[in-house]
């Protein structure tokens, strides 16, 4: 039985100085399904989505709803007239609200008398966030939560209003697997619901398993749809990319050698509890664990950007103190943190300032910036890492999200630090540049630098570590050796059983 549409675009274009970032886009999405949209950093996805959302509008084409073509609309409209909700790359939330007040956050609940009414406030927010099965009290401030409960609170708001159609860009990247699941049985219920959700990821594994139909764009065009079941990884890939591409991944010609940097009984004020590793020279080590279990806190604690409170650091066999980044630096640590848009980028200076900021000695001379130095660095690094922008002095706001995550590992591996912590390196990143961020670590290890790799993505966890070491709430519960790890062993590790 032929589905009615439930959206449909004809014919949009939109441009940004020096880029077309969507060509004569002609889509339909139907009533329920779900509709995954895949494509290389920059392909557009993200800038179809905004239109749809009202949040930017295209210079030509039209936008169907139930029939009903529209040249564009405003964000309001898009939410509260025609069900349109979508969860952004990056969040939306105001981080000094409670998680209630952001979920009802223009759309109050008022009590008789106009006052806001906070208890049944809370009380909705509660029962949407049952639904997705997460205990948190609605009464949080969303600024002390992590990334993936932030994200779950968007859900959470993008299902408290009605909504039709359910837009999520890239909603699994920073979660778990168990959290992934949650958030499929999630989108499988609404689907159920009849709303129709748009699903963009890079994620093969996921559009395989949760989507009906999917879209491929590449470079601003629309390339073709596809039903799901008909088609395999293999031709959704090729469709992407234009070329062939390995699935596996990359084989490291090197061996650990000595130990580079050693924790002992390390403890932090983020709750980081007794911790003790070492890493050597030529290895990458890897970390697992739920959303919450401690990682990104352990690197930063190491890093020295948060408080410890006991334990020692050894580089080289020499005891340090690191009291905070610069010192760590000097050390030559560097840490490639996962949430970018706070730690990773100063989004008001241009892509090349972005890519040498943490270099200057390279390139200056005598304390004294040389322009052709940075371009050289710049241009290095956008080549390697196949940054997609028609200019290294853009901004580097106006990037696609996978792009930016481009920027901050160029930054990094412009330094010549011996140690690097990645936390979740290729979150946002498509398959290409993904195999180009495998091949740069194993360089980076052949190099004879020391890595230590936080992932939440059980495949690379696997395919790229040496060793897995597995924490749950704040501890390490387990290790594993390359050829001991499992999925299973991982997640039974991470679950503190
Ligand atoms: N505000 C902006 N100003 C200038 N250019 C922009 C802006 N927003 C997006 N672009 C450009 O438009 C193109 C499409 O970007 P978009 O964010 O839609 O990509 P995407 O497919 O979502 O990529 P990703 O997978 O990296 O998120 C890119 O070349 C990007 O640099
Ligand atoms: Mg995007």
């Amino acid at each position: 039985m032929q589905e009615k549409s439930a959206l449909s675009v004809k014919g949009i274009v939109k441009r940004y100085p020096g880029v077309t970032a969507l060509d004569n886009i002609n889509l339909e999405f139907l009533k329920n399904e779900v509709h995954a949209i895949c494509g290389e950093n920059g392909a557009g996805k993200s800038t179809l989505i905004k239109i749809l959302t009202g949040a930017i509008q295209a210079e030509e084409g039209t936008i169907a709803i139930e029939g009903i073509e529209r040249k564009s609309f405003t964000p309001f409209e898009a939410m509260f007239k025609y069900g349109i909700a979508a969860i952004y790359q990056e969040f939306n939330l105001v981080p000094y609200l409670s998680i209630a007040e952001n979920i009802f956050l223009g759309n109050e609940i008022k009590k008789k008398d106009g006052f806001l009414d906070i208890r049944k406030m809370n009380q909705e927010a509660k029962n949407a966030l049952d639904i997705l099965g997460i205990d948190l009290d609605p009464r949080v401030k969303v600024q002390s939560l992590t990334i993936a409960y932030q994200q779950i609170v968007e859900i959470a708001k993008a299902i408290s209003h009605n909504v039709k159609i359910l837009i999520m860009d890239e909603p699994s990247a920073p979660l778990t697997t168990n959290e992934v699941d949650k958030l499929f049985e999630l989108v499988r219920n609404l689907k159920k619901r009849g709303v129709t959700i748009i699903y963009i990821s890079h994620r093969m594994a996921e559009i395989f398993e949760l989507s009906d139909r999917v879209s491929v764009f590449r470079d601003g065009r629309y390339i073709n749809t596809f039903i799901t079941a008909e088609t395999d990884k293999k031709e959704l890939i090729h469709c992407m990319v234009g070329r062939e591409l390995l699935e596996t991944f990359p084989q490291r010609k090197c061996k650990p050698s000595e130990i580079m940097l050693s924790v002992e009984n390390l403890s932090s004020v983020e709750n980081i509890k007794d911790i003790t590793f070492s890493v050597r020279a030529g290895e990458v080590l890897g970390f697992g664990g739920l959303v919450g279990a401690g990682r990104t806190e352990l690197v930063r604690a190491v890093f020295g950007a948060d408080k410890v409170t006991g334990g020692t650091i050894e580089i080289n066999g020499k005891k340090v103190a690191i009291a905070n980044p610069v010192e760590a630096v000097k050390l030559g640590l560097g840490l490639i943190p996962e949430d970018r848009k706070q730690h990773g980028i100063i989004s008001e200076m241009s892509i090349k300032e972005n890519i040498s900021y943490s270099s200057f000695k390279k390139v200056s001379r005598m304390r004294l910036i040389i322009p052709k130095y940075l371009k050289e660095i710049a241009d290095k690094y956008k080549k390697l890492l196949n940054i997609v922008t028609p200019d290294i002095e853009k901004k580097i706001k106006e990037l696609s999200g996978g792009n930016q995550q481009k920027v901050v590992l160029a930054k990094w591996l412009a330094t010549d630090c011996q140690i690097l912590l990645f936390d979740e390196p290729t979150r946002g990143v498509d398959v290409g540049a993904k195999q180009e961020i495998y091949e740069l670590i194993n360089k980076l290890a052949e190099d004879g630098k020391a890595i230590i790799f936080i992932s939440s993505e059980m495949p690379e966890l696997l395919g790229m570590t040496d060793r897995i070491i597995v924490m749950h709430e704040g501890e390490i519960t387990g290790e594993l050796t390359k050829e001991d790890a499992t999925q299973e062993k991982i997640l039974q590790l991470a679950s503190g059983e």
